[in-house]
C-alpha cells in the first residue's frame, strides 16, 4: 500500500492504474438485513453514490443487502473485529450489547416522527452514540424507519387479544417484557428468518414496520395488521472507530457530508414509503387492518407501562430522564 494506507489493516486496497497512474481506493463494506427497495436499502445505495461522487471515486461503498454477508446476530461483531465496515443494525439490536439502547425499544416512547427527530438529533442521539465509544464503534447517524405494527393469524384489537400468542421479536428484553406484560410469548429471531417462521407456524405473529411487513410480504403469510403504532424502529448508522480514524481528514469530510445527505433522503422517504405500502397492502392483500383508535391506544399503553419501570436501572437515568420529558 501506499501513503496514509500502509497501516490500515482493515481496508482492503486496491489499485486503479487507469486514474492517474496509481491512486489508491479504499473500500468500506456496508451490510445490512433487509431487502434493496426498502428506505435502509434505498438510502445505503444512494449513501454509496454519494462517497463515491464526492471522493471522485477514491472511496467505494461496497452493500450487501439482506442479510448476505452478515446476519442480526453476526454483523455487529463483524463491525467490531473489522470485518466489515459499516452496518445499520436497528436499535433493538444494540441493546443486548449496550443496554442504554434499550430507551429507544420502550413502548409508546415517541408521539410521532418529529418527536422522534427531536430526540435522536438532541440529547438522547448524544447520549446513545456515547454509549459506542468503548466499543470501537464511531456512530454516524440515525436513520429513520417508522413506528412498528403488529401482524398475527389471529386478530389484535386490546392487549388480552395477545394473550397466549407467540412473537417473533428483535433481540431486545424491553420487546420481550412488552409483550409478556400481556401474556404473550416471544422467541427472537434475526429479520432473515421471519417469513418463514411465519409460514412454518413457528410463530403467530410479529411487530415490524410498514415498509419490511410489505417488501419481505408478509402479508402473505399473516391474516391480520393492526395498526398500532406501539413502538418505533430506526437505525444506529455505525462504523468501525478505528477504520474512521485511520481516513484522510478530506475523505471524512466527504463521507460526512454524504451522510447527512442521506439521513434527509432516507428520513423523508420512510414516511412516504410507509404510508404507499399501507395504502398498497389496504388494496391488494387479503390481511383484514384494524387502525387502533386514540382510544384503544391509550389502553395499549397503560398495560405495557409496567416496562417503564421494569428497565429504568438498565437504560439509565440521564437516558431515562430526556425521555419521560418527552411525555410532559
Ligand atoms: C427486524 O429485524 O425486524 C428489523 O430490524 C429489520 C430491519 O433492519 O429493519
Amino acid at each position: 500500500a501506499i501513503g496514509f494506507g500502509g497501516d490500515l489493516p482493515l481496508a482492503n486496497w486496491s489499485y486503479d492504474e487507469e486514474q492517474e497512474g496509481l491512486s489508491e481506493r479504499i473500500i468500506i463494506k456496508f451490510s445490512h438485513v433487509v431487502a434493496e427497495n426498502t428506505p435502509k436499502g434505498l438510502a445505503v445505495d444512494r449513501f454509496s453514490q454519494l462517497v463515491k461522487e464526492k471522493t471522485n471515486g477514491r472511496v467505494e461503498v461496497q452493500v450487501f443487502a439482506n442479510g448476505i454477508l452478515y446476519s442480526d446476530n453476526t454483523e455487529l461483531e463483524a463491525l467490531m473485529n473489522g470485518d466489515v465496515q459499516m452496518i445499520a443494525p436497528a436499535y433493538s439490536k444494540l441493546s443486548n450489547q449496550i443496554p442504554a439502547w434499550l430507551a429507544m425499544d420502550l413502548p409508546y416512547a415517541f408521539r410521532d416522527e418529529a418527536q422522534v427527530q427531536q430526540a435522536v438529533n438532541g440529547e438522547i442521539g448524544h447520549l446513545l452514540f456515547q454509549t459506542l465509544e468503548p466499543f470501537n464503534i464511531k456512530g454516524m447517524a440515525f436513520w429513520s424507519n417508522g413506528f412498528k405494527q403488529f401482524t398475527s393469524n389471529q386478530p389484535i384489537r386490546m392487549p388480552e387479544d395477545l394473550r397466549g400468542q407467540r412473537f417473533r421479536i428483535m433481540p431486545s428484553k424491553v420487546l420481550q417484557a412488552q409483550f409478556q406484560t400481556i401474556g404473550a410469548t416471544t422467541e427472537d429471531a434475526p429479520f432473515t428468518d421471519v417469513y418463514r417462521k411465519l409460514a412454518d407456524g413457528a410463530v403467530d405473529g410479529q411487530e415490524n414496520t410498514i415498509s419490511n411487513i410489505y417488501t419481505k410480504r408478509l402479508y402473505q403469510v399473516q391474516k391480520y395488521m393492526t395498526i398500532s403504532n406501539h413502538g418505533y424502529l430506526g437505525y444506529a448508522v455505525i462504523m468501525n472507530r478505528s477504520f474512521w480514524e485511520k481516513l484522510p481528514p478530506d475523505i471524512q469530510t466527504d463521507i460526512e457530508e454524504a451522510m447527512r445527505e442521506s439521513t434527509s433522503y432516507i428520513n423523508e422517504l420512510a414516511v412516504t414509503m410507509n404510508q404507499q405500502q399501507l395504502q398498497q397492502m389496504k388494496e391488494e392483500s387479503s390481511m383484514e387492518i384494524h387502525e387502533l383508535t386514540p382510544r384503544e391506544q391509550q389502553v395499549w399503553r397503560q398495560a405495557m407501562q409496567s416496562v417503564y419501570t421494569k428497565f429504568a436501572p438498565s437504560i439509565g437515568k440521564p437516558l431515562m430522564d430526556k425521555i419521560k420529558e418527552l411525555h410532559q
